[in-house]
């Protein structure tokens, strides 16, 4: 009788506590187009798997009103469960508790499913919802983030690890996000910034508003911090199960592979690259071929477009594409598409992902803006990355690998396994017109028709050194194959390389350009 006492009591307790805010906060959440933390955890894990921790956990503050405030779980979800039938870590700030504000309490939930995930091995994702740091809590606080942060830093290439921006994430709470593998943002419901509106207006007298400044869109496309855009919660949860599904869990592991399936793609892979070399092409195209089932999870694909990156699948094994996109600024290298392929290079080597690198570039981008805005440093971010993964690395040359950048996308002198080019390929210092403009100088000045002459000398150049011949030559380039050729070529160079080991010389880390 007294043990059935204690459950109703217990289930009465949960009850409270799993109202969060209550009801009038919960009503204004759900006003603002927004799902509640305990629905957004529901909806991301599989049906009937969420377990909860640190339900009764209370802060212990009692300055500025604190002493008899009741805060729900201190603000915060926390718990395990599993997503496809995998277990994963999972917390979510509940914005109906007074913001989802962090305190010490609260960060003390989040750090100890960090430290769990990390111990168990296993993915930990994060929903952010949150005013930031409590106010009243001050220095409790900011010990709280430090301490995430820590944490951040400790599992980051060990397990995978997600943040989900699902309404405010201000002041120091983005560096949790930051520090993180993969940010998801939802159009009008996320919102990052350092400083506030607020705060800009009255230090800076800028005006502007909290979407213009940190919204969902601005942060996938112009300031590359968030990795996945969506419309809806509902799409971003899609997105993030779809991600899960691809990645390993750990770095010990090797990611699930599935049961193999041909591409449906319904564009001849022959057919997707223009007879004119100048005549731009989607590059994703190439990839829709070359994978199982032609799928694409593409990761910032509205940042850097000059270059595509994200996961497919060859053979059923998980695969990181990196591709040039002529679509965009002719496929060009500059420092954002470098920071945006050297990050992912790094990810899939930490995460035993074999990577594919498919070539058209004409190099780095000149120019005062880049020059001035670092490109020296953010380039070379490419070569470490390229240079320092141990994991499979195949390249197939498409179209144009001209000058820097032909050494910079995976090729033989970074250590590639396997370098494939398509007869379409063109390997020179730069690009047919620049180099016979120079090289033919004088014989072009002293020609009676100049612009005959010159031409000539690009045909003359073309034919000598634009094609994959004298590359293929010198041993640089394995084999010139056809297009058609090409995902058979690439199921056998993954197969060759399944027990690849490669020596790196120990160090403690190295220092890659920042
Ligand atoms: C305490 C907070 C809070 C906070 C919100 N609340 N943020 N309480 N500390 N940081 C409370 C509000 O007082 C309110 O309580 C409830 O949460 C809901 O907030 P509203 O303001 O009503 O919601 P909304 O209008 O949607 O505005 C959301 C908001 C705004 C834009 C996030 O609340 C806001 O500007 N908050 C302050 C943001 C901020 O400056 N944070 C500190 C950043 S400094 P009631 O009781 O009225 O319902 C920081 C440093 C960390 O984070 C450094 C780490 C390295």
């Amino acid at each position: 009788m007294t043990l059935k006492k204690n459950i109703l009591a217990l289930r009465q307790k949960k009850a409270i506590v799993e109202k969060g805010g209550g009801d009038k906060a919960i009503e204004k959440q759900v006003a603002m187009g927004k799902m509640t933390a305990r629905d957004r955890i529901l909806a991301l894990l599989d049906a009937g798997s969420f377990h909860e921790y640190d339900l009764f956990v209370e802060h212990e503050e009692r300055n500025f009103g604190m002493d008899d405030k009741v805060l729900a779980g201190d603000g915060v979800i926390t718990g395990t469960g599993t997503m496809n039938g995998n277990p994963i870590c999972i917390y979510a700030q509940d914005f109906t508790v007074m913001g989802g504000s962090l305190g010490l309490k609260h960060a003390r939930k989040i750090t100890k499913i960090m430290d769990h995930a990390l111990k168990m091995k296993v993915p930990c994702i994060g929903i952010n919802d949150s005013g930031g740091a409590r106010i009243q809590e001050g220095i409790g606080a900011l010990a709280g983030y430090g301490e995430i942060f820590y944490r951040n830093t400790m599992a980051s290439g060990v397990i995978p690890q997600i943040s989900v921006i699902l309404g405010p994430c201000a002041g120091g709470a983005v560096y949790s996000p930051a520090l993180t593998d993969f940010v998801f943002v939802v159009e009008n419901i996320s919102k990052m910034f350092i400083t506030g509106p607020n705060v800009i207006e009255t230090v800076l007298g800028e005006k502007i508003s909290q979407e213009d400044l940190g919204g969902a869109r601005v942060h996938a496309e112009i300031t590359g911090n968030a990795h996945f855009y969506a419309l809806s919660e509902m799409e971003c949860i899609e997105q993030i199960k779809e991600l899960v599904s691809l990645i390993p869990h750990s770095n010990q592991q090797k990611a699930k592979s599935v049961e193999p399936k041909e591409p449906t793609f319904n564009k001849n892979i022959e057919n997707i690259i223009p007879a004119d070399p100048k005549q731009p092409y989607d590059v994703r195209e190439v990839i829709y071929a070359l994978t199982d089932d032609s799928k694409f999870l593409e990761v910032h694909e509205l940042w850097a477009a000059n270059i595509v990156i994200g996961f497919g699948r060859l053979n059923g094994e998980t695969i990181g594409f990196v591709a040039n996109q002529p679509l965009y600024l002719a496929g060009v290298l500059d420092c954002d598409a470098s920071d945006k392929a050297a990050r992912f290079i790094r990810y899939c080597d930490a995460f035993n992902i074999p990577i594919v690198t498919l070539e058209d570039m004409p190099g780095y981008l000149p120019g005062v803006d880049q020059e001035h805005a670092g490109v020296i440093r953010h380039g070379a971010k490419m070569l470490y990355a390229y240079s320092e993964a141990t994991v499979p690395k195949i390249t197939v040359i498409l179209r144009k690998a001209y000058g820097g950048g032909y050494i910079a996308m995976n090729s033989r002198h970074l250590g590639a396994d396997f370098m494939l080019a398509w007869p379409s390929a063109e390997i020179a210092v730069m690009g047919p017109e620049g180099a016979a403009n120079i090289i033919f100088r004088k014989e072009i000045m002293e020609a009676e028709d100049e612009d005959a002459m010159r031409q000539q000398k690009v045909q003359e150049y073309i034919e000598k050194f634009a094609n994959p011949y004298v590359a293929a030559s010198k041993g640089y380039i394995d084999a010139v194959i056809e297009p058609l050729e090409t995902r058979d070529m690439l199921l056998h160079a993954l197969e060759v390389s399944k027990n690849k080991d490669d020596y790196r010389p120990a160090k403690k880390h190295g220092v890659p350009p920042f």
